[in-house]
């Protein structure tokens, strides 16, 4: 099976956790992206959806799909569905490869169940080697990148990249990531960070992970 293959696969079983007449949050990325693709045939069973970046929001509303606005909603949404960069068998993520880390989070802290969805390669015994990115302040980039050193990162800012919210994202590579809870908290203490890929605090709920022997479901251990 191909790694496509692999995406399509979890993106359709995650569709078994996307209530009747529901409002879904949606996150971003290309398995995201095979997700909303089998959203669109079921569409006249759910009442919309809420994106987590423009992107996502775009081949939503392709698809025939109601986007709304997080803020138009008076009560949490029932389940956020979404990749990762990294997952670990504690249900810690890496996410914000795609550089829509903010919106992401702010999805899924509205959300009553995280969904990930991803091929095995995700699967890490611990968090680091895929490179940790950080939404940033443009004028606090010097700064934050200073901090980042001091916690033992190198911070490489992605070229020709703004994010939705018109912020820049440092990639902090070579991150020996032992405590992500405690991590994901200390550098969203940094002033000038908005908030950084770690989804440590509030960790997937379920993980529908793709394998060539078909699709395996984990929670946390
Ligand atoms: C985007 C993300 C994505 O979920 C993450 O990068 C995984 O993407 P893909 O499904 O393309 O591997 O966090 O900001």
């Amino acid at each position: 099976m191909t790694q496509d293959e692999l995406k399509q696969a979890v993106a359709r079983a995650a569709i078994e956790h996307v209530p009747s007449g529901a409002i879904i949050g949606v996150g971003t990325g290309s398995t995201a992206n095979f997700f909303i693709d089998e959203l669109g045939k079921i569409k006249n069973r759910i009442e919309g959806a809420v994106a987590s970046s423009e992107a996502s929001a775009k081949r939503l509303r392709g698809h025939g799909i109601e986007v709304l606005d997080l803020n138009s909603l008076e009560e949490d949404l029932p389940v956020y569905v979404d990749g990762a960069d990294e997952i670990t068998e504690h249900m810690h993520m890496t996410k914000g490869g795609g550089g829509a880390l903010t919106r992401e989070k702010i999805v899924a802290a509205c959300s009553k169940k995280f969904v990930c969805i991803a091929d095995e390669s995700k699967l890490v015994p611990m968090l680091g080697k895929f490179p940790l990115p950080v939404e940033v302040i443009p004028m606090a980039r010097g700064y934050v990148a200073r901090e980042l050193k001091k916690l033992g990162g190198d911070p490489v800012l992605r070229q020709g990249f703004t994010t939705d919210n018109g912020n820049i994202i440092l990639d902090v590579h070579n991150m020996k990531i032992m405590n992500p809870v405690e991590l994901e908290s200390a550098i969203n203490q940094i002033t000038g960070v908005v908030t950084n890929g770690l989804f440590a605090r509030s960790p997937a709920d379920v993980f529908l992970m793709g394998t060539p022997n078909g699709v395996k479901t984990l929670t946390a251990k």
